[in-house]
């Protein structure tokens, strides 16, 4: 048996122990929810076919207060699954963030796990460049240090089904995990395990308990932390659109007044915003549920009386409240609903045909139809809750089993606070457009901000709680130092905030480095966002040079890329002694495409090979000197 210092575990934790269980740590890194889910629903799975299991669900950021605790506890570890996800530009999720470094950087490489039996699920994206580079490392490490490894990677991808994902690799789990936790007696066929559907108990109050103040609750009030979980009302304060009216789509400036909320931020900084569903999708979620918005209710897990359902469950919102505000606030309606979304409805279709298509929607046989009729058509929640009206779960269920909880929306702050200390800019592009079932998608977010209604016009003004997440996107500690920024379309947000600052510190009499600005819209006429700011900044030498892609102006297409290209000496020699390169907006397209020609101008400029440039570029990077803030 495993010698554990008795401080180190909780009371429960050695009653396990002592009557012969064995311990089983599942940690999570979790941006949206979806990995927490995943760790909660491997947990119960797990305690439903061992039962010589004591498992445990562990938020990695909670899981040790300092370094060396981390160490002395992983050491105590025999069991532990890993559900990480990876986001950005390759990143570790807020909360993982901590653990990560430490173990992939700051434990010298002499830690040894070799008690350590391990397996890693891994959530990303195939569309993005660092697919599932967070679990790739974490698995390779916790190798590295001796852990043994009871299966592979399992590399789940959200661009098909990443539910799919996780059940192939919990198949090829089970008969490895059979011999760890099975007795040798224990020869009992095991039986399929099926997912009971987790339910918040639902209280109905009397319509007059609410009150203004209870609604909300949840918001940080000037002395509390103010982050993701405790974020803190914002008025808006300034609200403009920035395109020309002959352009045909939509990008928004917007300001949030700071002042007095405790907020602070520091230039490069992004800010979360939870913005509400509008009322159109509300009243319309409030129908095929087939209950009043002014129902007055609040959810509880009832964790208190030991109830096993309970522990698979998100957390429940502050309540009491009215199901309008419940479903504008907290419900995501509009994302294509998950397969265990589907099977919870399922159980509630009273009528057999409807019930029937559901079970196929969610089983092996009906995998493409899945992928064809709701991930590719991206049919939303509520679209698929209309083609199933027979289907009305409780809301119990609805709101713990249905629809996800909604999630906040991050923005590159376009700001500096050294001239704006009590506002946060925000610069948003109007995501709108037809998705292939004919729906037209509006951003949740972007349409909030779009009707959003400015103090300067109403004493009515708009507000939505908000919080500031910190970022490495930052200038460098020497103004000295050149610079140069890639950033077309909204990519220009965190530009601005620079720029703002670069134009304090000159007032303030510092000498400034050179700096380049590269930037790129379709038209001159149409969406040259902030032109009249940028070129302000030239004519006062706090950017030595703008260099503008128009895409749509000539007979080709003209991309950031392509100047940089025609500026290859200027850009490298800027950057290659002490310079720092900044690329900010799309992944998927632009970054990837300037990731590229900065790899190709290397190679001519260096006058290197492929690999030899590959190496440099690494270099920079490792060296924080090529930063990128990409969705
Ligand atoms: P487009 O819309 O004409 O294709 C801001 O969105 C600017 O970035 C637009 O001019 C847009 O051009 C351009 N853009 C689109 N894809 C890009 C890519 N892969 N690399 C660089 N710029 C891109």
């Amino acid at each position: 048996p495993l010698m554990v210092p008795k401080s180190l575990m909780t009371k429960e934790e050695e009653e396990d122990l002592g009557s012969g269980k064995s311990r089983v740590s599942i940690f999570f890194g979790t941006q949206t929810g979806n990995a927490e889910g995943f760790a909660k629903a491997l947990a119960e799975e797990i305690k439903v076919r061992y039962e010589k299991a004591a498992v445990k669900v562990i938020d990695l950021d909670d899981y040790a207060a300092d370094d060396d605790q981390y160490e002395e506890k992983l050491k105590t570890e025999t069991l532990s699954f890993f559900c990480v996800a990876t986001y950005g530009d390759g990143e570790p999720t807020d909360n993982a963030a901590r653990f990560y470094k430490w173990f992939t950087e700051g434990n010298e490489g002499d830690m040894r796990l070799q008690q350590l039996t391990y397996g890693v699920f891994a959530l990303g994206n195939r569309q993005y460049e660092h697919f599932n580079k967070i679990g790739i490392v974490l698995d390779e490490e916790l190798s590295k240090k001796g852990a043994k490894r009871l299966i592979q990677v399992g590399l789940g991808d959200d661009d098909q089904s990443i539910e799919d994902d996780f059940n192939a690799w919990k198949e090829s789990l089970w008969p490895e995990l059979d011999k760890l936790l099975r007795g040798e007696e224990d020869t009992s066929v095991v039986t399929p395990y099926k997912a009971a559907i987790p339910e918040y108990r639902l209280v109905i109050h009397d319509p007059s308990f609410i009150s203004e103040k209870s609604m909300d609750s949840n918001l940080a009030n000037g002395n509390a932390a103010i982050d993701i979980h405790h974020p803190c009302r914002a008025d808006v304060a300034v609200q403009r659109e920035l395109h020309t009216p002959e352009s045909d789509r939509s990008c928004i400036h917007l300001e949030f007044d700071i002042s007095g909320t405790g907020i602070t931020y520091e230039t490069g900084d992004h800010v979360g915003v939870y913005a509400e569903n509008h009322a159109e999708i509300v009243e319309e979620a409030g129908k095929l549920l087939g209950h009043s918005l002014d129902l007055v209710f609040s959810v509880h897990t009832d964790k208190e009386d030991g109830s096993p359902r309970g522990s698979s469950l998100p957390p429940p919102f502050p309540g009491p409240c009215t199901l309008g505000t419940a479903l504008a606030k907290y419900a995501d309606l509009l994302s294509p609903p998950r397969k265990s979304a589907l099977v919870a409805l399922g159980a509630y279709a009273t009528e057999p045909s409807e019930a029937k298509k559901l079970k196929h929607l969610t089983s092996r046989d009906g995998k493409d139809e899945y992928s064809k009729w709701i991930a590719a058509s991206q049919r939303s929640l509520l679209q698929v809750m209309s083609a199933f009206p027979s289907a009305k779960p409780p809301l119990g269920v609805f709101f713990a089993a249905i629809a996800p909880r909604l999630q906040p929306r991050y923005y590159s702050i376009s700001s500096s606070p050294r001239l704006a200390p009590n506002r946060v800019h925000v610069t948003c592009a109007l995501v709108y457009g037809p998705t292939p079932t004919g729906r037209i998608h509006k951003g949740l977010c972007s349409t909030w901000m779009k009707n959003a209604v400015p103090a300067e016009k109403s004493r009515e003004c708009s507000g939505a709680p908000i919080f500031i997440r910190a970022s490495n996107f930052k200038l460098p500690s020497n103004p000295l130092t050149p610079i140069v920024m890639v950033g077309p379309g909204t990519g220009l947000a965190p530009f601005r905030g620079f720029l703002q600052k670069r134009m304090a510190l000159k007032e303030d009499g510092v000498e400034l480095g050179p700096s380049l600005l590269f930037f790129g819209c379709r038209n001159r006429r149409m969406d040259f966002i902030y032109e009249d700011e940028l070129n302000n900044y030239v004519d006062q030498r706090v950017i030595s040079e703008l260099i503008v892609a128009f895409s749509r102006e000539g007979a080709q297409k003209e991309y950031v890329q392509h100047k940089i290209v025609q500026k290859a000496a200027q850009f490298w020699n800027l950057i290659k002694e002490e310079g720092y390169l900044y690329v900010c907006g799309d992944a998927k397209g632009m970054a990837r495409d300037v990731h590229r020609t900065l790899h190709t101008i290397v190679q001519e400029q260096e006058g290197v090979s492929s690999s030899e440039a590959e190496a440099i570029v690494k270099k920079l990077q490792t060296e924080g000197r090529y930063l990128r803030d990409v969705w």
